[in-house]
């Protein structure tokens, strides 16, 4: 009997041994120190051993195989508890690696990088910036610049009208050279600003035009000023603003508050022209309405849009596309 419990022991300390876990460890104890397990059948057969000693020799083995399978359950039942309880806390494990990572930085609209450099630019070349408001009056926005009440010319700009005051009086401003009128109302000359801002038109939206966009108004009135003063600063802008490899050039046009009127086109390193925006001499009648006496003093001034600059700086194809908001779209500049 002895040789049986002996190997009953061998075999119950082999598979505890073999246990990979503590599931199959416990199965295992069961299974083999159970009641229905090799050693309870063994103690069963102790009652029909012929002497007491035998009885209790048999017993004491019995019990020596029971306590030592036991004891190497235990210990091997807490090697499998820490291997399994590391697989916990490694599988539970939260990654925080990105939160230590610096977070993503983002870059301002494409449009207000180019109203911020345009900024830097003009303050480089001596002017202030100076603004006024975006719902405007008829006066500032038409009458002051020489465009009186059914002037023509009036519809060279489709209006927006706000329901303020008499029918008529309030409007979206069409263009930012009402600043123009709002500083020489209010600053003595010599005067050179720069004045960015939101404008709006009834236009829809296509690749080259929006109903909501953003223009930057130049104003110089100084004693002297002279038509080349204006060309010398439009082209001192354009190498500043684009590089060298850029220039511009001025076409004849008309706009009621500049005599005589231009508009101006940037000429790119391939030799293709890109229109900006109109300039001119201020008109004696501007510089009379916002009392400021044209024999004294004269000037110019220029405005153009920021989204069509902004757009050429970037090489981007559409206007609509800079105000999607689609992150594919933004996060390539
Ligand atoms: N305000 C004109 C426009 O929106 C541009 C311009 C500004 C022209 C200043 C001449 C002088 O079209």
């Amino acid at each position: 009997m002895i040789e049986d419990i002996s190997a009953a022991r061998d075999v119950a300390l082999a598979a505890v041994a073999g246990a990979q876990t503590v599931d199959l460890l416990d199965q295992f104890v069961a299974e083999h120190l159970g009641k229905r397990g090799p050693l309870a059948s063994l103690k069963a057969r102790l009652g029909a051993l012929p002497t007491v000693d035998e009885k209790k020799a048999m017993g004491q083995a019995l019990n020596e195989a029971t306590s030592a399978v036991s004891a190497a359950a235990d210990a091997h039942r807490a090697v499998l508890a820490a291997v399994e309880r590391r697989a916990q806390l490694a599988g539970e494990r939260m990654d925080l690696t990105e939160f230590r990572r610096p977070p993503a930085r983002g870059h301002a609209h494409l449009v207000t990088e180019a109203w911020e450099r345009l900024e830097d630019v003009f303050i480089g070349l001596g002017f202030k910036v100076a603004e006024g408001p975006e719902i405007e009056t008829d006066w500032y926005n038409f009458e002051a610049l020489n465009m009186p009440p059914s002037h023509p010319a009036r519809s060279m700009w489709d209006t927006l009208f706000v329901e303020h005051g008499a029918p008529g009086s309030t409007v979206l401003r069409t263009h930012t050279s009402p600043v123009q009128a709002r500083v020489m109302t209010t600053q003595e000359p010599p005067i050179y600003v720069v004045a960015p801002g939101r404008v709006f038109r009834n236009e829809t939206a296509d690749a080259t035009h929006m109903p909501v966009f953003h223009q930057i108004e130049g104003l110089v009135v100084d004693r002297g000023i002279s038509f080349a003063d204006l060309a010398g600063t439009i082209e001192a802008f354009t190498r500043a603003f684009f590089g060298s490899g850029f220039t511009s050039r001025l076409r004849p046009s008309f706009f009621p508050f500049t005599e005589p009127s231009a508009e101006f086109d940037i000429r790119r390193p391939d030799g293709s022209w890109l229109e900006l925006g109109g300039c001119g001499m201020v008109h004696p009648n501007v510089l009379a309405a916002c009392g400021i006496d044209p024999e004294e003093w004269g000037g110019f001034a220029f405005g153009f849009g920021i989204d069509r600059m902004a757009k050429e700086y970037h090489g981007v194809d559409d206007l609509r596309e800079m105000y999607s908001n689609d992150v594919r779209f933004i996060e390539q500049f």
